[in-house]
């Protein structure tokens, strides 16, 4: 699909305006991959033998927690690519310290990714794509640099988890204006009481710095599951599941996966999701077996109602959700 000059002079001031802000104000620093990964690739249908010993690309590294844990897991090499300079040097700095030899960070732009077809075998992009303007773009370069049999893995912003959080969002734009600076003030000032939740889910270590990335940031798109499922049928590539899950009945076999445990102090500063989901948890040992370590499950594509009715419930979680994840594999010619 070409863009129109119209497009592009759009996506460049875009382009712009959010690498400028994320290079001064790096995302996410503190994230701790750990706690998140076991349970997250589990439910995406994904063997650990997808990406041990295999090229591993990070679309949109921001400050490369998932690169280098995808490096120190067994990938045989990972390069994440972002164009903000603030995050690829913490992200370089941090692999310095670890000394992890088979990880490098390169500047690149998401939507032109200056790298051969069909080189990588595990493509992965988290949170970004929602930030460029032309998220589809985004996603076909990452297919098109996936090799067949290779996975492919994007997440974004959900029109659902998200949808509540638009109207803080836009008070903080109205008074606010253009100064990203003065957007994220307004947003630490009027909704502390989000700004607490979402510093405790990453353990308090991130308050200033989740004001840019909630109320400052210059550009997002929101987006639906089954326009991304949209996406992958364009690019031929076939569904491996989606973290949240987006069939009712996985979330019991999501909710029986001791991975669970891991992920579940990303709850903390969400009291009522917590114990929903730890009550579900309970329920869900009870009524399945524990699925052994290292089944990988094939999940069934989830159908219109299941997404609707699994978004219907995202829209009430709200904001601890905000992203969500599919992947999918290339298939082999
Ligand atoms: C919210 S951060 C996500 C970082 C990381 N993926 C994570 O979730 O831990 C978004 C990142 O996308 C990067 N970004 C936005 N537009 C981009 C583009 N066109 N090309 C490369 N990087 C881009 C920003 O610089 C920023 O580091």
């Amino acid at each position: 699909m070409q863009a129109t000059a119209q497009d592009m002079e759009r996506i460049e001031r875009i382009r712009e305006r959010v690498v400028g802000m994320y290079s001064r104000h790096p995302w996410p620093s503190t994230r701790r991959a750990d706690e998140e990964m076991g349970w997250r690739l589990r439910m995406l249908g994904i063997a650990p033998d997808d990406f041990r010993g295999k090229r591993v690309l990070d679309s949109g590294c921001g400050t490369g927690e998932y690169a280098l844990w995808y490096a120190t897991h067994g990938a045989a090499s990972v390069l994440g690519v972002d164009l903000s300079e603030g995050s690829l040097a913490l992200a370089e700095q941090r692999r310095a310290q670890a000394e992890v030899a088979n990880a490098s960070f390169r500047r690149m732009d998401v939507l032109k990714l200056d790298l051969k077809d069909e080189s990588f075998d595990y493509s992965y992009s988290v949170g970004v794509l929602h930030h460029t303007g032309d998220p589809a773009r985004g996603f076909r370069e990452l297919c098109r640099v996936t090799r067949p049999g290779g996975v492919v893995i994007v997440s974004l912003y959900s029109s659902f988890s998200r949808l509540r959080l638009r109207w803080k969002q836009a008070l903080c734009k109205l008074l606010g204006g253009d100064d990203v600076d003065r957007r994220a003030l307004i947003g630490r000032r009027l909704f502390f009481n989000t700004m607490r939740k979402m510093n405790q889910r990453y353990h308090e270590t991130n308050y200033e710095l989740i004001s840019y990335d909630v109320f400052g940031f210059p550009h997002e798109s929101l987006h639906s599951a089954g326009e991304v499922l949209g996406w992958f049928d364009e690019c031929g590539i076939d569904y491996l599941g989606s973290f949240a899950p987006l069939r009712a009945r996985d979330y019991l076999y999501a909710f029986a996966l001791p991975e669970y445990r891991e992920f579940r102090s990303t709850f903390a500063g969400y009291p009522l999701v917590r114990a929903v989901a730890d009550a579900t948890s309970r329920l869900a040992t009870v009524l399945f077996s524990i699925p052994p370590a290292g089944e990988v499950r094939r999940f069934r594509r989830p159908g219109p109602a299941s997404r609707l009715a699994t978004q219907l419930l995202w829209f009430g979680i709200g904001d601890r959700i905000n992203c969500f994840t599919i992947a999918g594999r290339k298939p082999v010619r």
